[in-house]
């Protein structure tokens, strides 16, 4: 086989976060500071608290995946690469001491996953753990049939970086006795409102903590003509909170234009820092992704990070590190359809902290604009 074609830019920058906020509680426990502030307070969240800020460095990263079927490889194969290729550049990240990195929308299974039939198809889902369980999928037997590969790479990938990785996915999620799996190392409950078929594919994005832990799951509720995934409903799953002190909030694509999850966990809880995935399709004349990424930034005075899958033949790219907490305007965005070798540093306006990217100008055959 070749080597896998793709192209690569991730952007680092450091981030600010208010420590009162959470300083609490880093681990697990949500209850106990998302509800006890006012939404008069979060009006205000652009005063930025500079004396309690936390610093952290996150990383984003724009890659086109490799995307080739094969009768052999199935979807599992293009599963394999592509996560081995996220746990390849979180390697490079945490090189630069980032603590998170964040992973593009469709990154996993890339956009060719809607093949003609079921069984193909499914062939590019995998199964999630429930994130209550804090399951590190890496100290998993090896399974034979690719249920769950993807996932494991990757938990395996946070946990020998010791970074929190946010992956996007294709999730199956069985519901009938008959498709429920009793070998899987974790269960799942038979639902009244399962579909005939026997379960749901949601899009997933996959949260794993520098142990490789599962630590949260949320399904994309606002769909982008995407007929073959159903909607999740739960702004709480959006949520999780590291060990730097900082809560996120997760937003896949779509999302961005709608109050749930994001905004509304903005406003309601105060979280002002969003790891968002998308596969943005730049369309005129204002859903530019740059523009409207930028402008919940600011408009909400938060931190959003954004990976974008890089197609730009097909008007999919542009990935940035947005800084509207501490309002700092200069935020960092990719444009660069042609991804040249490139290092930029600067510095961040509340801190001698320093920021930069760098590409790969890995090999790839322009296909032609159409
Ligand atoms: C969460 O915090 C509350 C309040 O401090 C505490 O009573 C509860 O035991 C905590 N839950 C967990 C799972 O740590
Ligand atoms: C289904 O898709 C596969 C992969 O693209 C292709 O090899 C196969 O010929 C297709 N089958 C039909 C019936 O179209
Ligand atoms: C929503 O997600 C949270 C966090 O995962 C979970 O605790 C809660 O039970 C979920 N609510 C519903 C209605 O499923
Ligand atoms: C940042 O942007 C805001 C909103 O557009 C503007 O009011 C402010 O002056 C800008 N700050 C700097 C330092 O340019
Ligand atoms: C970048 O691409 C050029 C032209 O293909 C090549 O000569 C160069 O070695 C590449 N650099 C890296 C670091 O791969």
């Amino acid at each position: 086989m070749n080597a896998i074609k793709f192209l690569v830019n991730i952007f680092f920058a450091i981030c600010f976060m208010n420590l009162l906020l959470f300083k609490a509680n880093a681990s697990d426990n949500l209850s106990l500071n998302l509800n006890h502030e006012s939404p008069e307070e979060h009006e205000h969240s652009n005063s930025f608290d500079e004396e309690n800020r936390v610093k952290y460095v996150g990383a984003v990263l724009e890659y086109e995946p490799f995307n080739k079927w094969s009768e052999e490889g199935k979807g599992f194969e293009v599963l394999r690469k592509n996560s081995r290729t996220i746990v390849k550049f979180a390697e490079k990240a945490k090189f630069y001491n980032a603590d998170i990195i964040i992973a593009p929308e469709c990154g996993v299974q890339s956009f060719y996953m809607f093949h003609n039939n079921t069984e193909n198809f499914l062939t590019f889902t995998q199964y999630v753990p429930d994130p209550s369980l804090r399951m590190v999928v890496c100290d998993q037997e090896e399974e034979p049939d690719n249920k769950y590969e993807a996932i494991k790479i990757l938990s395996c990938g946070s946990l020998a970086n010791e970074i929190y990785i946010v992956a996007n996915l294709a999730e199956f999620e069985p519901c009938s006795e008959e498709k429920i799996d009793q070998t899987l190392p974790w269960r799942y409950e038979i639902q009244e409102n399962c579909p005939k078929k026997g379960y749901f594919i949601y899009n997933t994005q996959v949260v794993f903590d520098r142990k490789g832990a599962v630590i949260a799951r949320y399904r994309k509720q606002n769909l982008y003509h995407e007929p073959l995934f159903t909607p999740g409903s739960n702004n709480s799953e959006a949520i999780f909170i590291t060990d730097f002190n900082v809560a996120f909030t997760l937003q896949i694509c779509f999302d961005i234009v709608h109050w749930n999850p994001g905004f509304a966990n903005v406003k309601k809880y105060g979280i002002r820092d969003v790891a968002m995935s998308t596969a943005w399709f730049d369309t005129l004349p204002f859903y530019l992704a740059n523009g409207v990424e930028n402008g919940f930034s600011r408009g909400l005075g938060v931190n959003l990070l954004v990976s974008g899958y890089h197609r730009p033949e097909e008007g999919n790219l542009g990935s940035g590190i947005f800084k509207g907490y501490a309002m700092d305007n200069t935020s960092l965005y990719s444009f660069d359809e042609n991804f040249r070798e490139r290092v930029t540093s600067s510095v961040c306006g509340y801190s001698s902290s320093f920021e930069f990217t760098f590409t790969t100008n890995s090999s790839r055959e322009r296909r032609k604009s159409p």
